[in-house]
């Protein structure tokens, strides 16, 4: 008796969690629980065995368990009937729905092809920290501390160590492929850098550089002018004039900023070009023989070159992006014009 009420509560349990998706599955219940070599007969069988005096209460616990199995089958019966009336009823002619594709963020896209044009040239590609210590980001690039270019670049540093920083220009990671690798070097070094300037439509306490170095033997000025000039045909086209002014970084001896004829107004002069037909876009010059020195770099056998520009500029020249807030605020409208382009 004992044994039978157990596994009548094992059955019960099965039933409970007993799902069936289609009219087979619903069927394969009727067949194990009400079929008639099924459990509910099987059950019932016993009844045999009970002594008279318990029949009344042992009967009345068969009909129970009876009951409990229809009702489930009624309602799996139902379920899956509901499931077949909700396919019957799809209308296959309506428009599906809109499935929304993603698009690359301007400043990837931009990047994407600076990268690719120095690379089409040779260059590797190498990434750095953006948290930097003082060392890479100015001590070794000839910038001692007290040095008034420091200013150059407001910092932002970590309050909790402040011997940490948020980088403010690429140049640290040329510091840090210096230390591990020997020339000849050719690296091209993309990634966000950060200065502490309030936020408007022109400046952003982050933004977006890509920077270059070339280390070897017999590296001239012409070797970085003809490098930019092949950048800037393959960026915007054979059209595009260049030209190069005398600038100081206390990381380059001889530097140079170079600009390219506006791409806004063609040369005639616009907003973006202050009326003068002419955009700056980089900085560059020979890599400075105290920095070279500074990873143990013999100056006397090797010279080389680097330019860092910002990739926002670049943007604004190529897709006439005149907020540079628009790049972070996630507005789709904004984000979504760049579907497809490459
Ligand atoms: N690091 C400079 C800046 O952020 C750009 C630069 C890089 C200039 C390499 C010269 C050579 O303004």
């Amino acid at each position: 008796m004992e044994a039978v009420l157990a596994q009548i509560e094992a059955f019960k349990a099965e039933i409970s969690s007993f799902t069936a998706n289609d009219a087979a599955g619903v069927e394969a219940f009727r067949i194990r629980f009400l079929g008639t070599k099924g459990i509910v007969k099987q059950v019932m069988g016993e009844m045999k065995q009970v002594p008279v005096e318990q029949k009344k209460a042992f009967g009345q616990i068969l009909n129970e368990f009876k009951a409990f199995a229809e009702a489930r089958y009624e309602a799996l019966q139902s379920a899956s009937q509901q499931h077949a009336t909700d396919e019957s009823l799809l209308d296959y002619s309506l428009p599906g729905d809109a499935f929304p594709v993603g698009a690359r963020h301007p400043l990837s896209l931009v990047r994407n092809q600076i990268v690719s044009i120095f690379q089409r040239l040779g260059f590797a590609l190498a990434e750095g920290p953006e948290i930097e210590d003082d060392w890479h980001n100015f001590g070794a690039m000839n910038l001692p501390e007290d040095h008034p270019a420091r200013d150059m670049q407001d910092t932002f540093y970590v309050s909790q160590n402040p011997s940490w920083l948020l980088r403010t220009h690429t140049s640290s990671v040329q510091a840090r492929i210096m230390e591990s690798q020997q020339p000849p070097i050719r690296v091209i070094c993309p990634g966000r850098v950060y200065r502490n300037e309030t936020i408007s439509a022109r400046a952003h306490c982050f933004f977006h550089q890509v920077e270059g170095l070339y280390i070897d033997e017999h590296v001239s000025f012409a070797d970085l002018k003809q490098t930019l000039y092949y950048f800037v045909q393959e960026m915007f086209g054979k059209d595009t004039k260049v030209r190069f002014r005398p600038s100081y970084f206390p990381f380059t001896e001889p530097s140079a900023e170079m600009d390219i004829s506006c791409l806004i107004c063609g040369g005639d002069g616009c907003t973006v070009c202050k009326h003068s037909g002419w955009v700056e876009i980089l900085g560059s010059g020979m890599v400075h023989p105290k920095v070279l020195e500074n990873f143990g770099i013999d100056s006397n056998k090797y010279t080389g070159f680097a330019f860092g520009m910002g990739v926002e500029r670049i943007c604004q020249l190529k897709y006439r992006v005149n907020d540079l807030r628009l790049y972070s605020q996630n507005d789709v409208r904004f984000l979504s014009q760049f579907k497809g382009a490459l």
